[in-house]
C-alpha cells in the first residue's frame, strides 16, 4: 500500500474463494499487506488510491453486520465504488436464480463482485461465470476464507507468531465455514489446531483435517493459547443438535472457570456474532484476554490487503 505492488512478491490468484488453494506464502504475503493496512486505517487521512475507477459490488444473499460494512470501508479506503445488493430488496425475492444474479450485475462491469451465500459452493460457481474478480464472504458452511485471514492476523499481531501455538476452536464445527478457513490456514501457518464440541456438532472425518479432536472443554482447552468460539449456527440445524442452551453453556460455553484452563496468557477470540450466555459468557466476552474487538479493526485491514492484491489482476491492474 505504501510502494507499488509491482515492486513486491506477487498474489497469483484471481479470486479469493477459499484458504485451500493457497499457499503458506500466499497467506504470509497477505497478512504483511494487511498489517501495512493496519497503519493507514489508524490515521486521520485513511484514503488510498489503487482501487480508484473500479466497482467493488457486495452481493449478500444473508445476514451480516462485521463483513459487509467491512469490505465496504475496505473498498472505500482505496477508492472504488462500492455497491451495497443484499437480497432482502433485490429481484432474488421475485424468483431469480443466483446465476442470472450475477449475470445482471456482470453486465454492469463491476470489477470486485463480494459474495456471501447460504449455499456451499455457490461463489465458486458465481466466479466461473463472470469476468471480474469475486471474493467469497462466506459460502454456506464451507469456507470463509477473509475471517481466517483476519484471525490470524489477529494472533500474529499478539503473539508475534502463529507456528507452534496451540489453538482451541469450540462449539459448533459442523456448521461453522469459520472452522474449516480456520484449521486450513492455521494449519498452513504452522499451528497446532484443536477442535471441541459435542459429537453432533463435530462433522465425521474432521481428523482428516489434521486436527486433534475433543469432546471435553476440560481436555481440549488444556494448555491452549488461543481460544476461539463458535456461534452456535441455529438456522443451520433441522433437528435437535444440543438438548438445551442452558445445557449446551453448562459444557461448552466458555467462562472464566473453563478459560482458566487454558494457558494464562490465552487470548479469546469469537467471529462475532455472539450469543452471550450460550456458547460465551459475558465476563470473558468483555474481559482481559478477550480479542473480539480487535479481530473487528483487523477485519477491514484484512479486507482492504484482499482487494488490493486481486486489483493487480484485473484489467490495466
Ligand atoms: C461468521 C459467519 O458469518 O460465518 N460471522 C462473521 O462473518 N463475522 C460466523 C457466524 O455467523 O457465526
Amino acid at each position: 500500500m505504501l510502494e507499488p505492488l509491482s515492486q513486491k512478491p506477487t498474489f497469483p490468484h484471481r479470486h479469493l474463494l477459499g484458504i485451500a488453494g493457497l499457499s503458506a506464502q500466499d497467506l504470509t504475503f497477505l497478512l504483511d499487506l494487511a498489517e501495512e493496512a493496519v497503519g493507514v486505517s489508524r490515521q486521520i487521512e485513511k484514503k488510498r488510491t489503487s482501487l480508484r475507477g473500479r466497482t467493488l459490488i457486495n452481493l449478500f444473499f444473508e445476514a451480516s453486520t462485521r463483513t459487509q460494512s467491512s469490505f465496504e470501508l475496505a473498498g472505500k479506503r482505496l477508492g472504488a465504488d462500492v455497491m451495497n445488493m443484499s437480497v432482502a430488496t433485490s429481484s432474488v425475492k421475485k424468483g431469480e436464480t443466483l446465476l442470472d444474479t450475477a449475470m445482471t450485475l456482470n453486465a454492469m462491469r463491476p470489477d470486485i463482485i463480494v459474495v456471501r451465500h447460504a449455499k456451499a459452493g455457490a461463489v465458486h460457481l458465481l466466479a466461473n461465470e463472470v469476468d471480474c474478480s469475486v471474493v467469497n464472504a462466506g459460502d454456506g458452511a464451507h469456507e470463509h476464507p477473509t475471517q481466517a485471514l483476519l484471525d490470524a492476523l489477529t494472533i500474529r499481531r499478539n503473539k508475534g507468531r502463529i507456528e507452534g501455538l496451540v489453538v482451541a476452536i469450540c462449539g459448533d464445527i459442523l456448521h461453522s465455514r469459520v472452522a474449516r478457513s480456520n484449521i486450513l490456514s492455521l494449519s498452513a501457518l504452522g499451528a497446532r489446531v484443536r477442535v471441541i464440541g459435542p459429537s453432533t456438532l463435530l462433522p465425521a472425518g474432521i481428523e482428516n483435517m489434521g486436527v486433534e479432536v475433543f469432546r471435553r472443554m476440560e481436555e481440549g482447552l488444556a494448555g491452549a493459547d488461543i481460544v476461539m468460539m463458535l456461534r452456535l449456527q441455529r438456522e443451520r440445524m433441522d433437528g435437535g443438535f444440543i438438548p438445551s442452551l442452558k445445557e449446551y453453556f453448562r459444557f461448552y460455553g466458555l467462562d472464566e472457570e473453563k478459560l482458566a484452563l487454558a494457558k494464562p496468557d490465552a487470548l479469546v477470540m469469537h467471529p462475532g456474532p455472539m450469543n452471550r450466555g450460550v456458547e460465551i459468557a459475558s465476563r470473558v466476552a468483555d474481559g482481559p484476554q478477550s480479542r473480539i474487538r480487535e479481530q473487528v479493526e483487523m477485519g477491514v485491514a484484512v479486507r482492504m490487503a484482499v482487494l488490493e492484491a486481486l486489483s493487480q489482476h484485473l484489467p490495466n491492474g
